[in-house]
């Protein structure tokens, strides 16, 4: 079975999850912490190499402040929680999203994170936080038009990898696999310019629900998966030209 080197994963349904129990929403990105905490195990144990997870979007800021803000603590909460553990299994951790804006001490949180962990090489997680594809394509044109602007390069220099090295995901491979549960069939500003190839798989489970035996169904489907990449497949090309 061919395994995905680099696995993302929007994880969404969890005030749907909350609802369904008569529970408030905050009871529901609890259960999601909880299942991103094993789906880290699960990366692990199966040898996947780069695990992105979308925690919060630069659109999410619309929701009602109270909400917001349990969200905020709840990242908080992860890190302070979690991050001796992930260190101890040898876990890298980087963060991907507009980070001027965030409180100080959330900001420092994450750098501290990154730190600790910059010299681990098991799995590496990738937590996307105010992070939306789109305010990440603006801010890697701003870099790449200051560098214009300044003369370091001229515009008939850009390339793709001029592109992908200015965005967040600078030196992460593109991701094979994006997965997204709750239903809803679309990316919601997820790794836009980076999941142009990926292989997609929308599973109806909420997100707490989500068990490591459905991370490995979702691995075996990837694994029959076909990738062209705009080319052809192998048999194709051998038994006709035309
Ligand atoms: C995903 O669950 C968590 C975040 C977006 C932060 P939701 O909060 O979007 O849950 P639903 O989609 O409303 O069920
Ligand atoms: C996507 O989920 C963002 C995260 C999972 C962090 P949303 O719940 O915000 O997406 P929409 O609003 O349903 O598209
Ligand atoms: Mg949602």
């Amino acid at each position: 079975m061919t395994t995905p080197a680099h696995v993302a994963i929007i994880m969404d349904g969890n005030g749907r999850w909350a609802k369904a129990r008569g529970l408030p929403r905050l009871a529901g990105h609890r259960a999601g912490v909880e299942a991103l905490r094993q789906s880290v195990k699960t990366a692990s144990r199966l040898g996947i190499e780069w695990l992105t997870v979308y925690a919060f979007s630069s659109e999410n800021w619309s929701r009602p402040p109270s909400e917001v803000s349990d969200l905020l603590g709840l990242l908080k909460l992860f890190i302070r929680r979690d991050l001796a553990e992930l260190h101890r299994s040898g876990v890298r951790v980087r963060v991907i999203g507009e980070r001027d804006d965030l409180q100080p001490d959330i900001r420092l949180l994450l750098e501290e994170a990154e730190s600790l962990t910059a010299g681990n090489g098991a799995l590496n997680l990738v937590i996307a936080f105010n992070y939306g594809g789109r305010d990440e394509i603006v801010r890697a044109m701003r870099k790449i038009a200051a560098d214009v602007e300044a003369g370091r390069t001229s515009s008939a220099s850009i390339t793709p990898q001029t592109v992908s090295e200015a965005l967040d995901t600078n030196g992460i491979p593109d991701p094979d696999l994006v997965i997204r549960t709750s239903g809803e069939m679309r990316l919601s500003n997820f790794l836009l310019w980076q999941a142009a190839y990926s292989e997609l798989i929308f599973l109806p489970c909420l997100w707490p629900d989500f068990t490591p035996e459905q991370f490995e169904e979702a691995l075996r489907q990837f694994s029959v998966r076909e990738r062209r990449f705009g080319g052809r497949n192998e048999r194709d090309v051998v038994s006709s030209s035309a």
